[in-house]
């Protein structure tokens, strides 16, 4: 896949007008835009199809966490909003990540169209083996619990999984060839980690086997988004 399509907008921002700014600068750099909890929850689900039209995919990152019944309804809907990627956390569970699964499949089927990636949320990047241990009580390495919920997310019938590029290559190890790796926590050389705690450069996170790197503050805070993403697509070719 070309590297524009594999890199992954986040529209970090409170306004339609904010978001649509980004997409129109962002569109000839990025094949995804990720609309998360500020947006939607600023403008509704009415921001999917908007963005869509005119920027293209959209990835809704609510990080969906609850039991399946409701898990399902709620994939159902965003499946029938038009994303492209939805994801819920690893930590609901087996049973609601095949609810989910099966939700979008469904909605999908009836509404005759693609089906979304539905992705497993495993270790948010801004947790550290610190926190995973002493705030989650989840004892070992973050890489053992990324690999475990990788592999609890595939027999749920989930099409991937959101992590660091860092366990990337443990996931590819053990998981089937087409499950997606999508990997936050991305930083060029020389940027601000911020709150993020397993970062990986644009080159490493490719190298590492992610099929899409979701980037936002690196490119939406910069003095100039267009140039910072043009950068980021330049670092991830770099070793081509
Ligand atoms: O600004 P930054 O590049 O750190 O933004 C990363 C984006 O990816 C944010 O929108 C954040 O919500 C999201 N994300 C994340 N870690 C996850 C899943 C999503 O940082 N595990």
């Amino acid at each position: 896949m070309e590297a524009r399509k594999r890199l992954i907008a986040a529209l970090d921002v409170d306004s339609k007008e904010k978001a649509l700014d980004l997409t129109r600068i962002l569109t000839p750099y990025v094949g995804m835009f990720k609309i998360g909890m500020e947006l939607f929850y600023s403008c509704g689900p009415g921001i999917i199809n908007i963005v869509r039209e005119q920027g293209g995919e959209v990835f809704v990152d609510l990080k969906i966490h609850d039991i399946p019944n409701t898990v399902s309804r709620a994939v159902k809907k965003l499946t029938g909003c038009g994303a492209s990627i939805i994801n819920v956390h690893a930590a609901g569970g087996k049973d609601m990540m095949k609810a989910a699964a099966q939700a979008a499949e469904d909605e999908s089927v009836r509404m005759g169209k693609q089906c979304p990636l539905v992705v497993a949320v495993t270790i948010l990047t801004s947790i550290g083996k610190q926190e995973l241990n002493n705030e989650l009580c989840i004892s070992g390495e973050v890489k053992d619990q990324v690999h475990h919920w990788s592999l609890m997310a595939q027999d749920a019938g989930l099409h991937g999984v959101v992590s660091s590029a860092r366990e990337a290559p443990v996931i590819k190890n053990t998981c089937r060839e087409d499950f997606k790796i999508i990997t936050p926590g991305i930083r060029p050389a020389g940027s601000a980690a911020g709150d993020q705690k397993r970062i990986v450069t644009p080159l490493d996170a490719v190298n590492a086997g992610a099929a899409y790197l979701v980037v936002g503050r690196p490119i939406i805070a910069a003095p100039d988004p267009a140039k910072a993403a043009a950068g980021i697509l330049q670092e991830m070719t770099a070793g081509e």
